[in-house]
């Protein structure tokens, strides 16, 4: 990976984190996308310590603003004349409907929307380094998604899992219309559920409230660690194995099948159509 340029959201904590680390180790240059600069420098100065790499790197950016992502977007460019993989792994849980800066639902503008917006931004510098690959991080937990189009944002009645289920069911069906939409640029698009059945210990659902918060903290014990969580992120990232693979999914490093609506090329379309809308962005 010695001549990689990787650019992973999520990158202080979990399994974002560790697939930084997991690309650092392997001589990547890897740019961290953080939202706290104290979370962010200290993240920073782990895996560089740990890794020995000194190439890597931090951009700050709240992916809850689409403001903020341009602006990465912009920063990224300007420092950066390639890249070579995209990782879009940040995300969130929220038990209570929030609004963003831009007035969107929380959970739909970080865990999909950010995904959508950022990679569409990065699409030309993506091409210029072709072959390329951009992985979005998807959980298990799409299966038991639906995209709700008359109520996207939980506007008429918001639930946190159904809210989180969708995003992550949106990120299968982007990285889908995305491949589709790549095909013979020479990037390449593929999502995963990281684990693979057992959760992974990192901070995701640890100041959740209720049940799910609950559920999280009870688990923890019996969780896998956050480098064992990243291997999939870092196989797509990194394995020649999946050169030229796009439009997949997988769990523990193999393809594996998605739910069905997640194969639904109208909804997938439908999906596309709305995000770009909701980010300002041609359809
Ligand atoms: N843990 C699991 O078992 C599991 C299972 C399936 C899927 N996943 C997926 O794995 C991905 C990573 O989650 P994780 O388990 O590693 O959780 P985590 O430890 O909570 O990490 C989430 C990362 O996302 C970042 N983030 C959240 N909101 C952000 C925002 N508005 N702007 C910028 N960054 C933001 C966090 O930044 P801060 O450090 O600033 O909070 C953190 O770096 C998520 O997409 C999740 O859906 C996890």
């Amino acid at each position: 990976m010695g001549e990689k340029v990787c650019l992973i959201t999520g990158a202080t904590s979990g399994i974002g984190k560790a697939t930084a680390m997991g690309l650092a180790n392997m001589g990547a240059s890897v740019v961290m996308v953080g939202r706290d600069r104290g979370r962010g420098e200290a993240a920073l100065a782990d895996i560089k310590e740990k890794s020995a790499n000194a190439s890597v790197d931090l951009m700050l950016a709240d992916l809850s603003s689409q403001e903020e992502i341009r602006r990465l977007a912009d920063e990224f460019k300007e420092a950066y004349p390639r890249l070579d993989v995209l990782i879009n792994d940040a995300g969130l849980f929220r038990s209570e409907r929030i609004t963003t800066a831009d007035g969107l639902e929380m959970t739909f503008a970080v865990n999909h929307l950010a995904y959508f917006l950022l990679t569409n931004l990065l699409l030309d510098v993506l091409k210029a380094s072709a072959p390329s690959r951009i992985v979005n991080v998807s959980s298990g937990d799409h299966t038991n998604g639906t995209i709700d189009f008359d109520d996207l944002q939980g506007e008429k009645g918001y639930k946190g899992a159904k809210a989180y289920s969708q995003s992550k069911l949106a990120n299968v069906l982007f990285t889908y219309e995305l491949a589709r939409r790549l095909e013979g640029t020479g990037i390449t698009a593929n999502c995963l559920h990281p684990g693979g059945g057992i959760p992974v210990r990192t901070n995701f659902g640890s100041g959740v409230s209720g049940v799910f918060g609950f559920i999280v903290r009870a688990l923890r014990p019996l969780m896998i660690s956050p480098e064992k969580g990243a291997e999939t992120s870092i196989y797509l990232a990194s394995s020649p194995e999946v050169e030229g693979l796009s439009g997949r999914y997988f769990v523990k490093k193999a393809e594996a099948r998605s739910s069905d609506m997640s194969y639904d090329e109208r909804i997938a379309r439908r999906l596309w159509e709305v995000s770009a809308q909701l980010t300002k962005l041609p359809a």
